[in-house]
């Protein structure tokens, strides 16, 4: 079976600057997989290069086989590959409750081109609200629903923009550190959430992460990248003994 991702030789340069150099990885299914490496190492603009906001100066990318380097970003996103941002980016003068409104993807009416995969889960409007409770008490905002989104704390706003994503109804999940700012104990409940939704919808996620004590209680595999270029592909305790990955990253 086709990974659900595989990236082939992926490049981004900026000027004279590799920020992405020719990376090839595969993540499967159902994974939950950690990219980490020190500041400016290229993670995010690996993932501003799979959803599209950059075009990839070399290599390919493919979802369930298919090519998506080249398209647009709402086009990736509505083939189910969902990012959530380094600094969360919610809608002022909206509340919690309607910022998880606003962007569920292929609502009935809307779509433009018909999905490639069958539909897991429901599409009607009328669902859409009980749904986004339940999101929202899963990700434990229940109680801030009505507050404005600007006004809940920085772990909350984390919490948003998970919950957010998943209206999206997404396959593959990117999220770009999603518990910095946030106290411990949210941290490990961010990712207890995240193994949830594995196993409970199947996603897949990547996540960038710097909270490394936590995040490898939760990956079977990271990623290592330095440089722009990806340094490591295997278990976290691997990682952890292996001497580029420490010289370059956890040596610091
Ligand atoms: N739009 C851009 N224009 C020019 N250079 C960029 C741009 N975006 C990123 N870079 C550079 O590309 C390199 C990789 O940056 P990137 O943000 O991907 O790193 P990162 O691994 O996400 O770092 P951090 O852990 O600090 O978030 C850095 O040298 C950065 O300055
Ligand atoms: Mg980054």
């Amino acid at each position: 079976m086709d990974p659900i991702l595989r990236l082939d030789n992926v490049e981004k340069r900026f000027g004279g600057l590799r920020a992405v150099d020719r990376v090839s990885a595969a993540v499967r299914e159902g994974e939950i997989v950690g990219l980490i490496g020190p500041n400016g190492s290229g993670k995010t603009t690996l993932f501003n290069v799979i959803t599209g906001v950059y075009k990839p100066d070399g290599g390919s990318i493919a979802f369930h086989g298919e090519r998506i380097d080249g398209l647009e970003p709402h086009e990736i996103f509505a083939k189910g590959i969902v990012r959530c941002f380094q600094n969360p980016r919610l809608f002022a003068g909206m509340t919690v409750m309607e910022n998880v409104l606003v962007p569920p993807r292929g609502q009935v009416g809307e779509r433009v081109t018909a999905a490639p995969f069958p539909r897991r889960w429901s599409d009607q409007e009328a669902h859409l609200a009980a749904k986004a409770l339940q999101t929202l008490a899963a990700q434990s905002l229940r109680g801030v629903r009505g507050s404005w989104a600007t006004e809940v704390s920085g772990g909350q706003m984390k919490l948003l923009e998970v919950s957010r994503a998943l209206m999206g109804e997404p396959r593959l999940l990117l999220l770009d550190e999603p518990t910095a700012g946030v106290a411990p104990k949210l941290a490990r409940e961010i990712f207890d959430g995240i193994v949830g939704l594995r196993k409970e919808l199947g996603l897949t996620f990547v996540v960038i992460e710097h909270r490394l004590d936590v995040l490898f209680d939760y990956v079977e595999r990271v990623l290592v990248m330095h440089q722009g270029k990806l340094i490591f592909d295997g278990p976290p305790k691997d990682a952890q003994a292996d001497p580029n990955v420490i010289d370059s990253y956890l040596g610091e």
